[in-house]
């Protein structure tokens, strides 16, 4: 049995149009989806279906046109330390080094004690695996210890719900595979509830609780599925039988969904022919 208090975020029918009185976008429609208390919940879904648009209705920087979100059982109503987003862009402050963007939010919220918070930002950092590059700035780390920084900056604020949106896009394969085996580590390590979306469905499943299948524009719940492998997890299970069979079911929603994408909008068969002739 399972209860209302074991869910972390819950997002009741929640629809979200953009544009004004002439043109109108509909992007979200009736999504209701639980984030279960200490669990990843991997969103995934075909390009523009609006999964961004989605972590920013999570974390307060959109509101809903319908529909709620609550947080910890009470309405989001702005963005707060307590649901925070780590971005597929790098947010770190070029001009201050690794050490100073840890401590750049709490310092200037003034909610912690300079001792604890140089304590509490040493340990991250630590935690992180950036020790020896504490005190160097951002252009001087490789793109995966950025990586890792920008989640020590959003760890140190200790929120209830870490909301990750493709953190991972844009590294290199091998730099993305460790950030992989460096985020499950730390996500067995420590319990903490995590928000994950990704446009990777191996990295979804290899990392998830739960798997969300958001459907195309306008968006919605497609399929949930939950993720049994069992844990401790690492890279290579991905070619286990169970993960195939899973993999096998998101991949056919998935390609479902992208196709109907396709299919309708002015310009596609333009699209498709210049498609082809590429090939
Ligand atoms: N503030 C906004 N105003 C108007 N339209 C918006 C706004 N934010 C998002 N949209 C529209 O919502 C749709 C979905 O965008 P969104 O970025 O959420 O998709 P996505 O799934 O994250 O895309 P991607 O796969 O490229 O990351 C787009 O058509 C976009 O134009
Ligand atoms: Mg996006």
């Amino acid at each position: 049995m399972t209860d209302a208090s074991d869910n972390m975020m819950e997002v009741k029918n929640v629809t979200k149009t953009f544009g004004d009185e002439w043109e109108q976008e509909t992007v979200v429609e009736n999504l209701s989806f639980s984030v279960k208390r200490n669990q990843l919940t991997a969103i995934v879904g075909p390009s523009g279906c609006g999964k961004s648009t989605v972590v920013n209705l999570l974390a307060g920087f959109e509101r809903p046109d319908e529909g709620q979100i609550l947080l910890n059982g009470k309405p989001v109503t702005g963005p707060s330390k307590s649901a925070l987003v780590v971005f597929q862009e790098t947010a770190l402050m070029p001009w201050l080094t690794t050490y100073q963007n840890v401590t750049f939010g709490p310092k200037l919220r003034g909610d912690m004690a300079p001792d604890a918070l140089k304590a509490a930002a040493d340990k991250i950092i630590d935690t992180v695996g950036l020790r020896e590059f504490r005190d160097k700035y951002p252009l001087q780390l490789s793109g995966g210890m950025q990586r890792r920084a920008e989640l020590a900056r959003a760890l140190i604020n200790q929120p209830l719900v870490m909301i990750m949106d493709e953190p991972f896009r844009g590294l290199d394969a091998m730099t993305r595979q460790l950030m992989q085996e460096f985020y499950l580590r730390l996500c067995e390590q420590e319990s903490r509830t995590n928000v994950f979306v990704t446009s990777e469905l191996e990295e979804a499943i290899i990392l998830a609780d739960s798997l969300i299948i958001l459907s195309n524009r306008p968006t919605s719940v497609r399929e949930f599925m939950q993720v049994d492998l069992q844990r401790p997890r690492n890279l290579e299970m991905l070619s286990s039988p169970e993960a195939y069979e899973y993999k096998r079911h998101a991949m056919e929603i998935l390609h479902e969904e992208a196709l109907k994408s396709f299919k309708g909008g002015a310009g596609n068969s333009d699209f498709l022919e210049a498609y082809s002739r590429q090939g």
